[in-house]
């Protein structure tokens, strides 16, 4: 007996047209950038396979607020301390600068462990080369101070607590980190073209929140000489007012970010921003740690990159900030976690000890079984069984 016509690829295809597909033109639209891109042309990014282009008024030829003919009369976000300032400058910019949010010392510990990296790993041949500077990848796997940063430790970001409650705000309690790098603006380097970071999800734009909220730790002083980080303040209410689909205006021009190391910038997911041009003679880094809801996939795939020992060393908020933590739509390995609440340490979804037995050459999956399965297999040491027998333990049993 053949295969019904109606499922041979051929007839699919035939059935298929554009015109009668479900979703297709939504998916397809290129929406919001396509419109921006053309009622903006300005914004088009540099084309990388010619030298960066300059005097022909695209969005990398800007400077910083104060000094910029459009935007220095506005009050936008300035570095401060206040809590209520940055709801402010969030809601009304889509970012806010988080003053001395790392302490001086603070400061140094994390820009020197970063530049030692990014020299060790240049030393080795395995930098990752980008064509806006040098990425240095999965920081938690490269120093105590950014394992502790995931977990926002005052002890490694003073301003920890605060940034919590804004995530908090944000996202909704239960956030975890989509990933945390550390991005170089090379002199002489290309900026980046202007996104927003909740892009995958386009043309879906969340209206009412951001999806996505980032953290981004300024390790050197930056402004509009070394690739201060270009921003088009506000225009996160651009992308919310085009909704789901729909298309943007003209934008305001992009000014560069000017503020001293050891602040942290928080901003909203759909803030147009990118990498400026540094035509200093230095390179400058900035660590960026996005966040996001807790069953998003995350953009650093911790489950497989963590190292064994920061693994066995990690604190459950770390392990949870990593997504090692499974909640009953997001992480469960081979069923464990469906059901899950996704909490700091909750037993019922504690999928370390799966990736802690593959460490060891000891994770055993289950397979293929029936009645006829021998009581070898029946009876196996599988990796699932001692998860579900850990997570039915009582508490005080260790
Ligand atoms: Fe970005």
């Amino acid at each position: 007996m053949g295969i019904p016509k109606e499922f041979t690829p051929e007839t699919v295809r035939e059935q298929s047209p554009d015109s009668e597909q479900l979703y297709t033109d939504f998916w397809r639209s290129g929406e919001p950038f396509k419109s921006m891109l053309e009622a903006n042309p300005w914004l088009m990014p540099p084309d990388m396979r010619k030298p960066l282009e300059w005097g022909t008024g695209r969005y990398w030829e800007t400077t910083v607020a104060r000094k910029h003919d459009y935007w220095r009369d506005f009050e936008l976000p300035k570095p401060t301390k206040d809590i209520r300032q940055m709801r402010h400058d969030l809601r009304e910019w889509g970012f806010c600068l988080v003053e001395e949010g790392l302490s001086d010392a603070q400061y140094a510990r994390m820009r020197g462990r970063l530049r030692a990296q990014a020299e060790g790993e240049r030393l080795a041949g395995i930098e990752q080369r980008t064509p806006f500077g040098q990425y240095v990848n999965t920081l938690v796997n490269k120093g105590r101070c950014f394992a502790q940063c995931i977990e926002q430790d005052p002890e490694a970001v003073q301003a920890g607590p605060l940034i919590e409650q804004i995530v908090d705000e944000t996202l909704g309690p239960g956030w975890i980190c989509h990933s945390f790098l550390a991005n170089g603006a090379d002199p002489g380097g290309y900026p980046q073209g202007l996104h927003i970071d909740q892009g995958p999800l386009m043309p879906w734009v969340t209206v009412e929140a951001p999806a996505l909220f980032n953290t981004m730790y300024l390790l050197d002083d930056v402004d509009e000489s070394n690739g201060g980080t270009l921003v088009i303040p506000g225009s996160h209410k651009a992308m919310a007012a085009a909704g789901n689909g729909g298309t943007i205006g003209k934008l305001p021009p992009a000014i560069n970010l000017e503020a001293r190391g050891g602040t942290i910038m928080l901003f909203d997911g759909r803030l147009l921003h990118g990498t400026g041009a540094n035509r200093s003679s230095d390179q400058r880094f900035v660590a960026t740690m996005s966040n996001v809801k807790p069953w998003t996939r995350q953009q650093e795939n911790w489950a497989l990159s963590v190292a064994p020992e920061v693994l066995e060393s990690a604190s459950p908020k770390l392990l949870h900030r990593m997504g090692l933590q499974a909640i009953v739509y997001g992480g469960t390995v081979e069923g464990f976690g469906l059901g899950a609440r996704g909490g700091v340490g909750d037993r019922g979804g504690a999928i370390k000890q799966f990736r802690s037995a593959l460490d060891a050459g000891e994770y055993r999956r289950v397979g293929e079984l029936d009645a006829d399965s021998p009581d070898e297999d029946l009876q196996r040491d599988y990796t699932l069984r001692h998860a579900l027998a850990s997570a039915r333990r009582p508490r005080s049993d260790p």
